[in-house]
């Protein structure tokens, strides 16, 4: 796809196809150098203009990893990434990020720990208005409008400009955050884990606050979470992650009705204990080794009804051909149900 190229009524906003991200081991006392992270082995999905895509799946599954490559944290290694933005596509790589400087405001990130994200010897005027000053998008005192406008829009004080984050709860500084990543009006924002870090009782607040700024703003959410019962509740959509791939997707009701992929199942079928936590997946055999991930499905060697064709090279990519995510698992149960 050319550069900025014209898409007529396309209601997609970002499209991911295939991508694979890699990170070396340093050489040191137990790596030689040559060992490799295998964090993302050819995920496609897509979010559509307008919509919350939730992404979950255990520690270590690539959420992160995924999620900064969208967001130019990473660079992929192989695979596209599209965006649309106003009727025009653009790739997700470094020249065209380079070529639009602007595309990387229209895509926010929004961290699990506000406390580290927040510089604590800026002022919440600062931290708000510095990236949109360093992008020339706003003028000091526009800035310094917006932000007051966003700080109210968040449910903050108009005198929490002039604060330190010191000063504030974790979640008034992940409200912080949010006013921040709102700064640039982005289309799509990108939730990682943006409650883990909160007490149960505040998690409800922003979650809320989201969906109420999502309606305002008008952004696409890809909203990211370990536990289950959060991302079901804020998501239109649901992608099931585990060892770098991108298991099984579907609509929340559909997936929680329907759940085709054994992984799925299993993950459905951890019951979240009192505070709501999402209990780590157990099943039988080897958790995942991203080191020497195995070969076809992440999941084969823990998987209750895995047989030869799931440990074969393409066990993945063959059906990817005709259907798009499925694996050989998923589509046996399509055609057994
Ligand atoms: N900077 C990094 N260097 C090396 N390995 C990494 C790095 N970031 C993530 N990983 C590895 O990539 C895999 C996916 O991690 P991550 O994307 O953080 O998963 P999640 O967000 O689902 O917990 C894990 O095996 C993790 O150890
Ligand atoms: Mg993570």
């Amino acid at each position: 796809m050319a550069d900025g190229q014209k898409s007529s009524e396309c209601r997609e906003l970002l499209k991911v196809r295939d991508v694979t991200k890699r990170f070396r081991l340093e050489a040191g006392l137990f790596a030689s150098g040559k060992k490799q992270v295998f964090a993302l082995n050819g995920v496609s999905f897509s979010v559509a203009e307008g919509e919350t895509y939730g992404l979950v799946g255990e520690s270590g599954s690539g959420k992160s990893t995924l999620a900064k490559c969208i967001a130019d944290v990473y660079s992929c290694d192989e695979g596209e990434m599209i965006f649309f933005s106003r009727g025009a596509a653009f790739r997700l790589d470094a020249a065209e990020r380079k070529r639009h400087p602007l595309l990387n405001q229209k895509i926010k990130y929004v961290f699990q720990d506000p406390a580290a994200s927040l510089d604590p010897r800026m002022t919440v005027e600062e931290i708000l208005t510095i990236g949109v000053r360093y992008a020339k998008l706003y003028s000091r005192s526009q800035a310094r409008d917006k932000a007051a406008f966003l700080l109210e829009a968040v449910g903050m004080a108009a005198d929490s400009l002039k604060r330190r984050p010191a000063d504030f709860s974790g979640g008034q500084r992940q409200r912080i955050s949010l006013a921040r990543a709102l700064m640039s009006d982005p289309e799509l924002l990108i939730c990682d884990e943006v409650v883990s870090a909160l007490d149960v009782s505040i998690r409800g607040q922003i979650l809320n606050l989201l969906n109420r700024l999502k309606k305002e703003f008008g952004f696409a959410m890809l909203f990211i979470a370990h536990d289950l019962s959060v991302v079901s509740y804020i998501s239109d959509r649901i992608g099931v992650m585990y060892g770098g791939r991108l298991m099984e997707e579907g609509a929340v009701r559909e997936l929680f009705d329907r759940p085709l992929h054994p992984y799925t199942q299993l993950l459905l079928s951890c019951v979240p204990d009192a505070g709501g936590e999402f209990l780590r997946t157990s099943g039988s055999g080897e958790p995942f080794d991203a080191v020497n991930p195995p070969i076809g499905c992440p999941f084969a060697p823990r998987c209750p009804i895995a047989d030869s064709e799931c440990r074969k090279k393409d066990a993945l990519s063959a059906v990817r051909a005709t259907k798009e995510r499925l694996c050989l698992c998923l589509k046996r149960n399509q055609l057994s149900k």
